[in-house]
Order: structure tokens, then sequence, then C-alpha cells
């Protein structure tokens, strides 16, 4: 039975949509909005028009906020050219197959699933040795991740990835990532898709999230048929990732798959970057989204956005607030790294006297001023994946907009009782080292009730109807015949 139960995002997002204060008309047209299956038709109820002065801004309103939307490099997503169904086929096996983890117990889509936005709705992950999903996920043997799962909305936007752009595709088109010489220019010829071709070849290399310990170590959870991946050293990629081939290889059906996936080449002359590649074809082609109603109005129609939406984009793009100087281009992203005064909580990066911090984008880049900076977060269809920031440190995305009005007085008075109460005693108290590399954009910002209830409604017009049902991305076996990441085993 596919897992598809509670999803918080979309409960909350019915509840505030329905306290959108308008008239009986305009009520009914927000909560046309709001429907699930939202389209450009169904939004106005049939035969009821709209009293114009209400509903639409005045032509030159209107245009003249495409043209400061475009100044600021707020322009429309162009969807990525079509993949081949042979390559999508195989990533889709390979993200949701458990074959890819050293103990055969976690997959990509177990931390990325469908019925949560590609996310898992939990603040911090839980890796490997964990059982269930998202919210109901235990922890059992396993361990908990550093950071919040990203969704995977439109990675073909993206030049840098992860939350401290740790692997990255720069302007001359040379990809950084931590394998460094070990990601090979015969591998990176493999690469369709940018950086996003280049993710997959590390999560199954991390421990804690996918490859596991070996016999003795304190978190083993050993399977029946052994862990191999486990016994190669942390910085041996290139033996994880042969490792990896050789267990693919073994089944019949993956070989046919990748030769049907890469016409001409023989499997023995393949790498994992064949793999991480597919995984990308994937999600490019089944996780790109360019039809919300942002850009509707973007392309003309006056009447996309309710008034709120319209007041909200307005703040958002021309205002005190500043949105818009990091958070723009297609996918509302600057790919730079900033800080927005974060709380900190969870096992951390290795920083600080506890070694429970995360400095962030600093340990990768050395700059010291990017000490506790990550990467400014996409945001179409950010109301889908709660909860948010780099260690879901937002339940609602209400608060998150909130948090930017005097932020350093947010960030001091942080409520731990919307985190996982198993996390709220691993709270730092390093609000004040936090506040010395603050980015300068938030310095003395703030933000009126009205304005972060309009920034709020702006963003929920970011959401691409269609990203809503995702739970047909999953499939329906895969090849390794282990149970499909999302899908509860029969036991439970
Ligand atoms: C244990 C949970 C877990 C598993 C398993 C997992 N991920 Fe993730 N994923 C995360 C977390 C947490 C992050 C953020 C890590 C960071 O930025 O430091 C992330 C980040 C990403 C990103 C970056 C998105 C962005 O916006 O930068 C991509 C893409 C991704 N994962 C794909 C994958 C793929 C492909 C696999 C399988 C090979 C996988 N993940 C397995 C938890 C997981
Ligand atoms: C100085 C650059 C900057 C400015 C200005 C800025 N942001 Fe951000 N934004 C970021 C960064 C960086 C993150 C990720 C922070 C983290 O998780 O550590 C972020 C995260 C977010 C998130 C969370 C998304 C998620 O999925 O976790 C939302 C929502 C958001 N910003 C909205 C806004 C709004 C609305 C404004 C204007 C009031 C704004 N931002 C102004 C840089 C900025």
């Amino acid at each position: 039975m596919p897992f598809s139960s509670r999803t918080r995002a979309a409960s909350s997002t019915s509840r505030r949509c329905i306290s959108i204060p308008y008239t009986a008309i305009l009520l009914a047209a927000s909560l046309a909005a709001c429907d699930k299956a939202a389209t450009t038709e169904s939004r106005r109820p049939i035969g009821v028009e709209p009293r114009a002065a209400d509903r639409l801004p005045s032509r030159d309103d209107a245009d003249s906020l495409r043209a400061q939307a475009a100044a600021r490099g707020i322009v429309a997503l162009t969807r990525p050219a079509r993949v081949r169904e042979s390559l999508v086929r195989l990533g889709q096996a390979l993200a949701f197959d458990p074959i890819l983890s050293g103990n055969r117990n976690i997959a990509c889509a177990t931390c990325h699933l469908p019925a949560f936005a590609t996310g898992d709705a939990r603040n911090l992950s839980i890796g490997e040795g964990g059982a269930g999903f998202g919210p109901d996920r235990r922890l059992e043997r396993g361990l908990v991740i550093a950071r919040n799962a990203p969704p995977l909305f439109n990675l073909a936007a993206m030049t840098s990835l992860f939350w401290d752009g740790r692997v990255s595709l720069d302007a001359t088109g040379v990809f950084h990532t931590p394998a460094s010489a070990q990601l090979t220019p015969q591998m990176t010829r493999v690469f369709e898709f940018g950086a996003a071709s280049a993710i997959g070849l590390f999560p199954v290399t991390t421990r804690p999230e996918m490859r596991g310990f070996a016999l003795g170590a304190p978190s083993a959870t050993p399977a029946p048929d052994g862990n191999e991946l486990a016994l190669f050293d942390d910085a041996d990629f290139t033996g994880i990732w042969s490792a990896l081939m050789a267990r693919l290889g073994a089944i019949p059906e993956y070989r046919q798959m990748f030769e049907a996936a890469y016409p001409g080449t023989p499997f023995d002359a393949m790498t994992f970057a064949h793999a991480s590649n597919a995984m990308a074809g994937f999600f490019v082609e089944r996780l790109s989204f360019d039809n919300s109603p942002w850009d509707r109005f973007l392309a003309g129609d006056d009447a996309a956005l309710t008034p709120e939406q319209f007041r909200g984009a307005q703040t958002f793009i021309n205002s005190n607030a500043k949105c818009a100087a990091c958070h723009n281009g297609p996918a509302f992203s600057d790919q730079k790294f900033r800080n927005v005064a974060l709380a900190q909580f969870g096992p951390g990066k290795g920083n600080g006297p506890s070694g429970r911090d995360d400095f962030g984008r600093v340990n990768i880049s050395g700059i010291a001023t990017e000490k506790y900076a990550f990467r400014t977060t996409p945001l179409r269809n950010v109301e889908l994946s709660a909860p948010y920031g780099h260690a879901g440190q937002f339940a609602e995305l209400h608060d998150f907009v909130d948090h930017y009005s005097e932020s350093d007085v947010k960030l001091a008075n942080y409520d731990v009782r919307q985190i996982d109460p198993s996390l709220r005693s691993t709270l730092l108290p390093n609000t004040a080292d936090v506040l010395a590399t603050r980015s300068g954009a938030l310095n003395g910002l703030v933000l009126t009730p009205q304005q972060i209830d309009d920034l709020t409604a702006y963003l929920r017009a970011l959401t691409d109807p269609s990203a809503r049902h995702l739970n047909g991305l999953m499939p329906g076996r895969v090849p390794s015949g282990l149970p499909v990441a999302g899908e509860r085993p029969p036991r439970e």
C-alpha cells in the first residue's frame, strides 16, 4: 500500500487559505485558488464575474510590477528539454531502491518522499538504521542527520547544490565536489543536467545517510548478506562507487535498464556517474514546475494573483524587505550564501566547542564572513515543503517570513516548541556568534503584520498545482526486489 497519509503542509495550507479575509465573492475565488486541482479555469467560480475594481490591478500597475520583477532577474522558468524515457525510468528505479545503501535499508526517496513534496516533513532527517517514513520515522539504530532534507524541485535551474553549496558547477564548466579529482573527466562527460547530475554520487558515500557502518562500529546494522560498502575508507569515493556498480551489475534487470538508457555503452564500461546522471534526469523530467499563478501573471494574466498576493509581490520585489535582493532568478535563489540568523540544534557539523554547531558555507569556502551562511533557498512550491530553514527551524511558512522582522530579537527568543521534542534540548546558546555575521540586509529590518501576511500570500502564488500530487512518482516495484522506499513493509 503506498504511503500517502497526512501531509502537514497541505493541511496548514487550507487552514490559512480559509482565513484570508475577503468579500464573499473573493473568498469563493480564493478558496478555489487553494483547491488542490486549481487551474486557471477553475480558480474563478463559473458564472461569477469578479468586480474588476476589487480583483484586478490596473494594467499599468501590473506592467510596472512585471518590469520591476524582470529588473531584479525574477523571470519565468524555462522547462528543460524532455528527457528520454529510458533514462527517467532508470533514475526512478534507482531513487526508490534501497539497493544503493550499505545495509539495503534506505533509499534516496526515504528522505525525499513524494508524499511530502520530496522532503520528509521532519526538522532533521533520520539516516540508515531508522524505520518508517516522514513524520512517523523512528530512530531505532539510525542517526539524526545534521540538516533538513530539501525538496528536489527545479534542479535544472540550480548550479549550486546542498545547503552549503558543496556540489556546484561553475561558469567555466568545472564541477566542485567533495570528491575533488576522484570525479574524473570521464565521469563528468556523462553528465547531462549540470550540478544535479553530480549530486547522487554523495549521499551513497555518507555513512549515517546511506552507506552504514562496518561491524563493530557504534551503529552497526549488518544486513544478512553483508555490507561491503562499509569497508571502504571514507575518502575512497572511487572504491565505493565501483562496489555499487558491482552490486547493480549483479541484477540483470539493472544491466538492461542502464544499457537502454545509454545506447551504445556496455554496462561494464559504465561508472556510478551513469547512475547519478539518471537520477538527475528523473528529477529534472518529473519535478520541474513552471505553471504557478505567478508564472501566469508574468505571462500577462493580470487576474492570476489575488489582491493580497499582488501586494505581497510588490513588497517582495520593491520594498524595505529586500527579499528579491537574494531570492531572484527563475528559481528565486541567487545561489549565494547568507546568514539570516537561524537557530542551531541537532548533531551539527563538528563545529564550535561542542562540535554540535554548523558553521555552514565557511566550512567549504574558508571565507570567514560566510560563517553561518547557507545557500539562498529557492522558493518555488515553498508552501508544500515545511518545515523551513537548513535545520527545519520553522514549522510554518508565515513564521519564517515573520522571522525576517527584527531577526536578532526573534533568534534570541526562538521557540523550540515548534521542533521535534527529541531535539529541543540540543538548542545551542550561540545567538551572539550567529548575529556577528548576520547579513547586512537584515539590519534594522522591521516588517508590518500586513507586509508579513502579504508576503506569505505571495509565496503561495509560487505553487504549481501539479506539485501537490506527486504520489505517481513512486514505482510499483524496484529491480532489486527490496521494498520500495515510501512503502510500509508488510509486517509494520
Ligand atoms: C538520510 C536522508 C537522506 C537520504 C537517504 C538522501 N538524502 Fe538527499 N538530502 C538529505 C539532506 C539532509 C540534504 C541536505 C544536506 C545538506 O545540504 O548538507 C539533502 C540534499 C539533497 C539534494 C540537494 C537539493 C538542493 O536543493 O540543493 C539533492 C538533489 C538530494 N539530496 C538528492 C538525493 C539523492 C539522489 C539521494 C540518493 C542517492 C539522496 N538525496 C539521499 C537527506 C537525504
Ligand atoms: C540576505 C539575503 C536574503 C534576504 C534579504 C531574504 N532571504 Fe530568504 N533566505 C535567504 C537564505 C540564505 C535562506 C536559507 C537560510 C538557512 O536556511 O540558513 C533563506 C530562506 C528563506 C525561506 C525558507 C525556505 C525553505 O524552504 O526553507 C523563505 C520562505 C524565505 N527565505 C523568504 C524570504 C522573504 C519573504 C524575504 C523578504 C522578507 C527574504 N526571504 C529575504 C536569504 C535571504
